[in-house]
This record gives C-alpha cells, sequence and structure tokens, in this order.
C-alpha cells in the first residue's frame, strides 16, 4: 500500500470532518441564528491552504499518471481536474464574502447562503467522485513503480491542521471537529 493513496484516503476523511462543521454553521446561518464566522473563516482558510494548495495538486499528479496508464479514466480525470480549478475559485469567492459579512457589509441572505451550500456540496460530491471512480482504479493498476514515481514529483508539506503539531490559527478549528467528531 502506498503511503501517498493513505494520504489521500486520511485527507479525505480529514476534509469531510472540515466539511461537517461548515454544513453546522451554515445550518445555523439558514435558521436565522448567530454563526460562528471566525470558524467559518477558518475552515475556508484551511480549504485554500491546503486541500486547494498541497490536496488538489497532489491528486493532479497522481491523475495524469493514471491518465496515461488507463485511457478509460481520461473523461472522469478530466472532469476531477477541471474541478480542482472551479473549486479553487468557489474557495476564493466564499472567502470575499464572509470577509464582506465580517466588514458587515450589506449582504442577500440567500446569496449567502446558496453560495455556501455551493461550496460544500461542490467539495462533497468532488470527493465522492474521486472515492467512487478513481481510489479503486489506482488500487488496481498502479503498480510500486506508479506510486513511487508520483512520489517523487509530490513535495510534502505539513498539515497545519491535522499534523503532528496543530498551527495557532487552527486550534478553535481543531478543538471544533474533534468535538464534532467524538
Ligand atoms: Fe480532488
Ligand atoms: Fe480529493
Amino acid at each position: 500500500m502506498s503511503s501517498i493513496f493513505d494520504q489521500l484516503r486520511a485527507e479525505h476523511a480529514n476534509i469531510a470532518g472540515v466539511l461537517k462543521v461548515l454544513a453546522q454553521q451554515i445550518k445555523l446561518f439558514d435558521q436565522g441564528k448567530h454563526p460562528d464566522f471566525q470558524l467559518m473563516q477558518d475552515i475556508v482558510t484551511y480549504m485554500s491552504e491546503y486541500c486547494d494548495q498541497v490536496h488538489h495538486p497532489k491528486e493532479d499528479v497522481v491523475f495524469d499518471r493514471l491518465s496515461q496508464k488507463d485511457p478509460q479514466s481520461r473523461v472522469v480525470v478530466n472532469r476531477l481536474q477541471s474541478d480542482h480549478k472551479k473549486i479553487t475559485s468557489l474557495t476564493k469567492s466564499f472567502a470575499d464574502t464572509l470577509e464582506e459579512i465580517v466588514l458587515e457589509s450589506v449582504m442577500s441572505r440567500e446569496q449567502v447562503s446558496n453560495q455556501a451550500h455551493d461550496f460544500l456540496d461542490t467539495n462533497a460530491n468532488h470527493m465522492a467522485l474521486e472515492e467512487a471512480e478513481i481510489f479503486p482504479g489506482l488500487l488496481h493498476c498502479f503498480t510500486q513503480d506508479d506510486w513511487q514515481s508520483v512520489s517523487s514529483n509530490i513535495t510534502s508539506q505539513i498539515d497545519p491542521l491535522f499534523g503532528d503539531n496543530v498551527e495557532g490559527k487552527y486550534k478553535l478549528l481543531h478543538a471544533a471537529i474533534a468535538k464534532e467528531l467524538s
């Protein structure tokens, strides 16, 4: 078993935990209650800093290799790689919206809610598609050489939220996730 594959699966579980906390905050917002906007901003910062900038580029390297080995995977790989770009821009615009809210700009509740749900659903559907259509194929057709080759093209990065040391700015989020998953 490759450690890159283990990392991808562990990252999906971690991201699912992050999205679960976000979903709770969005639910509060939809109910007209007061969500924790700082926590939501921390979530979006993490999604940008780690999911968009580390997890997806890592997958891009792995998926490129898979589509070379298995031409049948190309359609799904293309879709997932274009999702990666789309998700990066969703993260940016959702971060901008949260910033506007914190700065007390007037925003339509409906617009914020739609954007939040789109962010949540797009990320969740994207991961589900990878897990259903790509991860089994990786186990099936990647050899040790394939994993070694992709490993050599991936720079390892420390996860600031789920790594051995939780970065200071993520302490509250880390505690919220631990509580949610306990
Ligand atoms: Fe992905
Ligand atoms: Fe992924």
